[in-house]
């Protein structure tokens, strides 16, 4: 069997963001080059919080576009939209059979949202590690390239792997990993000071953003008084922007502005310039090529189409052992 099956998906509930890209696209774009990849539009995914998906379809259209301007390439890759997918439905009506209430009830995420949408607590969101799991199973991914936020549930599509392989004597479902390509899963934090980037947290640098709105965010970011004691670690706020500022910027800089940080000569407003600088310079190509592909409706239908018939033909072959473990 290829030992070597990546797949990830992101929600397509507004634009991409330098979380986004450094917890999971980045690694997407290095993985394509010498694997079996799937990359997905997770749009079921957002149904579980959007109840009126009125702009679904074109926050489908501009996640295509982004992924592809960011150096997703559906020649390289199976790139595609889960709802074009009929097979990822019955492997997660099969899953739920062997998912238990008690295990989805305590994943953090679930909490999480009964907290933030108590009007809301939807089925859908109780399953929705189950509907990622299907999504993984169904093409059988070793490799899921994922923040730290996911890992959780990468855990859960890991027990459901190994319990249906239990209880259906088969072998049809490897268990799969979160994966980074350096040592640990990535949280890239906010610019509010605390937590992590996310849409949901309104601290976001999305990866369309224009030059001037990039310097309006990163010059309102939250900072402190500043250091009072040489060497002093620095608080979450700043060490915040220096996390940023070691994903975007050459490592002379980072360095430059932690010996300031150091010797208490730092001057926040020159780290933000620079901060903003750098985001600009890394941000602007995807920008560019988003905005030359994003009106073309034939190529991205056309990309779509194509992800759509790869991804249902690796997804029917899995449905039908599946079908035929469980007797059916
Ligand atoms: P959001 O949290 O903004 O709604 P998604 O939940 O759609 O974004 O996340 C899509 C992917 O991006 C997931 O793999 C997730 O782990 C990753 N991701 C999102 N925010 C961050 C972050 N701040 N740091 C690292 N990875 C992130
Ligand atoms: N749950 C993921 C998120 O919120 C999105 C997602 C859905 C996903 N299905 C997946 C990620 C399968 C990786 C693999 O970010």
């Amino acid at each position: 069997m290829d030992k070597n099956i990546v797949l990830s998906g992101i929600r397509p509930t507004g634009s991409l963001h330098l979380g986004n890209y450094f917890g999971a696209l980045q690694n997407f774009v290095r993985l394509q080059e010498t694997n079996t990849c799937y990359f997905f539009i997770a749009d079921y995914h957002s149904l579980t919080t959007h109840t009126t998906p009125e702009n679904i379809h074109s926050n489908v259209r501009r996640v295509i576009a982004e992924y592809i301007a960011s150096g997703i390439d559906p020649e390289k890759c199976t790139l595609y939209v889960q709802s074009d997918v009929p097979e990822i439905c019955e492997l997660y009506l099969l899953l739920n059979m062997i998912a238990y209430v008690g295990e989805l009830e305590r994943t953090t995420t679930f909490k999480d949202k009964i907290r933030k949408q108590p009007g809301n607590i939807n089925a859908g969101l109780l399953t929705y590690p189950v509907l990622m799991a299907s999504d993984i199973l169904i093409h059988r991914a070793h490799k899921v390239p994922v923040g730290k936020d996911q890992e959780q549930h990468l855990e859960l599509a890991r027990v459901y792997a190994r319990r249906f392989n239990n209880t259906y004597k088969c072998e049809i479902f490897p268990e799969p990993e979160a994966f980074n390509f350096g040592a640990n899963l990535v949280k890239v934090p906010g610019l509010d000071g605390t937590g992590k980037m996310g849409k949901s947290e309104g601290n976001c640098i999305y990866l369309t953003d224009a030059p001037e709105t990039i310097r309006k965010k990163v010059m309102k970011a939250v900072t402190d008084t500043g250091p009072t004691m040489p060497n002093q670690e620095p608080t979450e706020p700043i060490q915040n922007l220096f996390t940023i500022m070691d994903l975007v910027s050459k490592p002379e800089t980072s360095a430059f502005f932690r010996e300031q940080y150091a010797q208490c000569s730092i001057r926040y407003g020159d780290l933000k310039k620079q901060l903003a600088e750098d985001i600009v310079v890394f941000v602007t190509p995807i920008r560019e090529k988003y905005e030359l592909i994003y009106n073309d409706n034939e190529y991205l239908g056309k990309v779509a189409a194509t992800g759509r018939d790869k991804a249902r033909e690796s997804a029917m072959k899995t449905i039908t052992e599946v079908r035929k473990a469980i007797g059916i």
